[in-house]
C-alpha cells in the first residue's frame, strides 16, 4: 500500500539531513562526495537511482569514484555467490583505506543484507561498516543515512517484509531519456535454485494508476523509454482487488504521450500469455525482445527446479511468439550444473538452443543459495564437471546467436542513441528496437534521440551503421 504518512515523514527527515550535510561541506571545505556502487540487476539499478535521488537532494556529489568517496553505498546482489563475494572483497580494500581516512562512511543495502548469515557475519567481523539496511526499508534512506551521522554506533535495520511503499521521493536517473518502472516487487515462484523470493519477499503488483501516473511524469520530464520491471511481469496483478492483466498495463503504457519505446523485464515462460503476444504483435512501441529465460532444456531438471513448464511447451511458446512477430529477438538466462544434472539432460538444453535459435544467452553455474531446496540436494555436481558442460553450453549459444547476428545487415532501422562510443569518440552507440546495438558516426547532440540509422555490417554481437535521412 502506497503510504503518504510515512512519505511526510521521510520529507522531515531529507531536511534534517540536508542540515548535517550543509555541516559536513562547512568542515571539508568542499561538497561531500559519495560512490553508490550496484551489482545485480535492473531491479537494483532503479533502486540506487532512489539513493542518489535523495543524496544529490541533500547536498551530495554522486559523481564521485568509490576510492575517493567520503560516503561509499553497496547496493548488493547475492543471486549467485560470486556477487557475494565481490562485495567481502571491496569491504577488504576499504576497512584499510578507513583506517587512513576515519570520516569515511559505509554504508551496505540490497539483497545480500536480507540473508541473516550475512548480518551476523558483518556485526561480528565487519565492525567499520556504518550502516545496514535492506531491500524492504529502503524508502527510509533518508532517515537511516540522518541516523548514521548522528551516531557512533553501527546500525543495522533490516525487515522480513512490508506491505508499504514510498512513491514520489525524490530520483537521479542515470539516463535522462530513460527510465526502469517497477510494476511489482518481490517473486511467488520459488524456483528451487533461486534466493529472490527469500530476499526480496512475496509478489506485490503496484496499482495501474500508480505505475501510469509514474509514467507521465517521466514522459513529461523528457524520458522516451520505459522498462517495465518485475521477477516475472506476466504475474502482473495477481492479488491487485481491481487487478488488470501484464498486457492490459502495456495498453496503458502506449497510451501515454512522450513514450516511444516500451520494454519489460522479465517473462516466466509458464505464464507468458497469447494476449501478450498478440498486444505485442499490434503494437508500435513495444520493442521486439523478449527475455524468456529457459534455466534448463531437460524435463526431469526444469520438474525439479518447479519451473513448470517442459521443453515441448516452452518450444511450442517460442514457435508461437515467432509466428506472431517474425523480427522479434529471444534471449534467455540458462543455468548449468543443477543437482543431478547429466551429460544427457545439458544434451537437451544445447537442443532447445538450437532450435531456437536465441539472439543472446545469458549461461550460469549454478550456485548454492542457503536456504534454497536445491542447497539441501545430496547430488550436488562436481566444480570440474559443471564447467565442462558451461562450455558446451556455450559454443552452442555462440553459433546460435552468430546465426542471429547480422539479420538486419543492409536495413534502415531507428536507433535510440545512448551514448558517445566506448571505442572510438567520433561515434556514438545506439540501440535498436531488438536490443542490439549499433555503432556509427556522431555527437554527443545525438544522445537521447531516435534517429534512422542504415546497418552497414555486424560485428558479432553488434553492427556499424551509418545515420540516414529517414526510415
Ligand atoms: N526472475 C527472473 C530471474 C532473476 S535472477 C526469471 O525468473 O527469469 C536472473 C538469473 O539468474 C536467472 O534467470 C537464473 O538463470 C540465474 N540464477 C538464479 N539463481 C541462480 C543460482 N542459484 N545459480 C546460478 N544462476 C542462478
Ligand atoms: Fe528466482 Fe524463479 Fe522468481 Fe525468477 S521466477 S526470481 S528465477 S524464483
Ligand atoms: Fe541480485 Fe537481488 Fe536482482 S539478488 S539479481 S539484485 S533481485
Amino acid at each position: 500500500m502506497e503510504n503518504t504518512e510515512e512519505l511526510k515523514k521521510q520529507l522531515e527527515y531529507i531536511d534534517k539531513l540536508t542540515d548535517v550535510v550543509t555541516g559536513l561541506k562547512d568542515r571539508l571545505g568542499r561538497t561531500p562526495k559519495c560512490a553508490v556502487v550496484t551489482f545485480g540487476c535492473q531491479m537494483n539499478a532503479r533502486d540506487s537511482e532512489k539513493l542518489c535521488g535523495i543524496l544529490i537532494k541533500t547536498g551530495f556529489d554522486t559523481d564521485a569514484d568509490e576510492t575517493d568517496a567520503d560516503l561509499v553505498i553497496y547496493n548488493t546482489c547475492t543471486v549467485r555467490d560470486n556477487a557475494n563475494q565481490k562485495v567481502y572483497g571491496h569491504l577488504g580494500t576499504l576497512k584499510a583505506r578507513k583506517k587512513r581516512q576515519p570520516g569515511l562512511k559505509i554504508a551496505l543495502c540490497g539483497c545480500m543484507m536480507q540473508e541473516h548469515s550475512v548480518i551476523d557475519n558483518i556485526s561480528k567481523n565487519y565492525r567499520f561498516v556504518d550502516l545496514v539496511f535492506g531491500t524492504h526499508n529502503i524508502f527510509r534512506f533518508a532517515e537511516l543515512l540522518y541516523n548514521m551521522y548522528t551516531s557512533e554506533d553501527q546500525i543495522i535495520d533490516i525487515w522480513d517484509s512490508t506491505d508499504d511503499y514510498v512513491e514520489d521521493l525524490p530520483v537521479k536517473r542515470k539516463y535522462s531519456y530513460k527510465s526502469g518502472v517497477n510494476i511489482m516487487y518481490g517473486c511467488n515462484n520459488y524456483c528451487t535454485y533461486c534466493i529472490v523470493p527469500y530476499v526480496r519477499g512475496r509478489e506485490r503488483s503496484r496499482d495501474a494508476k500508480d505505475i501510469i501516473r509514474e509514467v507521465e511524469k517521466l514522459a513529461d520530464d523528457g524520458v522516451i523509454e520505459v522498462m517495465l520491471l518485475g521477477q516475472n511481469v506476466n504475474s502482473y496483478g495477481n492479488g491487485l482487488t481491481d487487478g488488470i492483466s501484464f498486457p492490459a498495463l502495456l495498453l496503458e503504457v502506449e497510451k501515454v504521450e512522450g513514450i516511444r519505446r516500451i520494454r519489460f523485464m522479465t517473462s516466466h515462460p509458464k505464464d507468458l500469455s497469447d494476449e501478450l503476444i498478440d498486444v505485442m504483435a499490434a503494437s508500435k512501441k513495444i520493442c521486439r525482445h523478449i527475455h524468456l529465460p529457459l534455466q534448463s532444456g531437460s524435463d526431469r531438471i526444469l520438474k525439479a527446479m518447479n519451473r513448470c513448464y517442459t521443453k515441448e511447451s516452452y518450444l511450442a511458446l517460442c514457435d508461437r511468439i515467432r509466428n506472431a512477430i517474425p523480427d522479434v529477438a529471444i534471449t534467455t538466462d540458462i543455468i548449468v550444473g543443477f543437482p543431478g544434472e547429466t551429460a544427457q539432460d545439458v544434451d537437451d538444453t544445447i537442443d532447445v538452443i538450437k532450435q531456437v535459435q536465441y539472439d543472446n544467452a545469458f549461461t550460469f553455474i549454478y550456485s548454492k543459495r542457503t536456504g534454497t531446496p536445491a542447497a539441501d540436494r545430496v547430488d550436488q555436481v562436481s566444480e570440474e564437471f559443471a564447467k565442462e558442460q558451461f562450455n558446451r553450453v556455450l559454443d552452442a549459444v555462440r553459433i546460435s546467436a552468430g546465426t542471429r547476428n547480422g539479420i538486419l545487415t543492409g536495413k534502415v532501422v531507428e536507433a535510440l542513441v545512448e551514448d558517445i562510443s566506448d571505442n572510438d569518440p567520433s561515434m556514438v552507440s545506439g540501440r535498436l528496437d531488438n536490443n542490439s546495438m549499433v555503432h556509427f558516426t556522431g555527437g554527443s547532440d545525438l544522445i537521447g534521440k531516435i534517429v534512422p540509422v542504415k546497418l552497414i555490417n555486424a560485428k558479432g554481437f553488434y553492427y556499424i551503421g551509418e545515420m540516414t535521412d529517414s526510415i
